[in-house]
């Protein structure tokens, strides 16, 4: 009986392994929604579709347009959540480094045609943009 079931068994946990590795950055599904539709929006043209690096805009800038799926794998797995965060509003990154050719977005993605806290608005997004990223790694 033993034997007959350890096949399935290993099986299941084959199963197992390899979704909790499709999901190996957790992200929060609403957050990302969002962030997928400001991403469409305001990053693929540059970044691609699919946030490859490959958007039309990519073969006009002088440097390499970053592929925001191997954010995870080039940092040992783990998604740098906060650098990222920080590069895409990019004010302070300007004051620090000088040149970059990334746009800033912790203005541009403030509404101030909408009520509310400009800065959190902006911050909100920059959030969802995080989720949606995560949602993307390919580890
Ligand atoms: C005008 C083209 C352009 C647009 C539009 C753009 N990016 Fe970028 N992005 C770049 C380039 C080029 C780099 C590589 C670093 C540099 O030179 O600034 C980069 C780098 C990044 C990085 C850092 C990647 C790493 O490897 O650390 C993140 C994160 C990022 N972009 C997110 C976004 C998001 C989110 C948006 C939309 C709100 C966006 N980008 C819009 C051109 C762009």
């Amino acid at each position: 009986m033993m034997n007959r079931l350890a096949p399935r068994v290993v099986l299941a946990f084959l199963v197992l392994a390899v979704a909790l590795a499709a999901y190996a950055v957790p992200f929060d599904t609403v957050k990302a929604a969002s962030g997928r539709v400001t991403f469409q929006r305001y990053c693929a043209s540059c970044h691609g579709a699919g946030a490859k690096g490959d958007g039309r805009l990519a073969s006009i800038i002088k440097v390499p347009v970053a592929d925001l799926t191997t954010l995870a794998e080039r940092n040992q797995g783990e998604f740098p959540s906060d650098r990222v965060r920080q590069f895409i509003d990019g004010r302070k990154d300007v004051v620090a480094h000088g040149l970059r050719e990334m746009p800033v977005w912790g203005d541009a993605l403030q509404h101030p045609d909408q009520p509310g806290d400009q800065e959190k608005i902006a911050q909100d997004k920059i959030d969802q943009l995080v989720e949606y990223l995560k949602s993307l790694q390919t580890k």
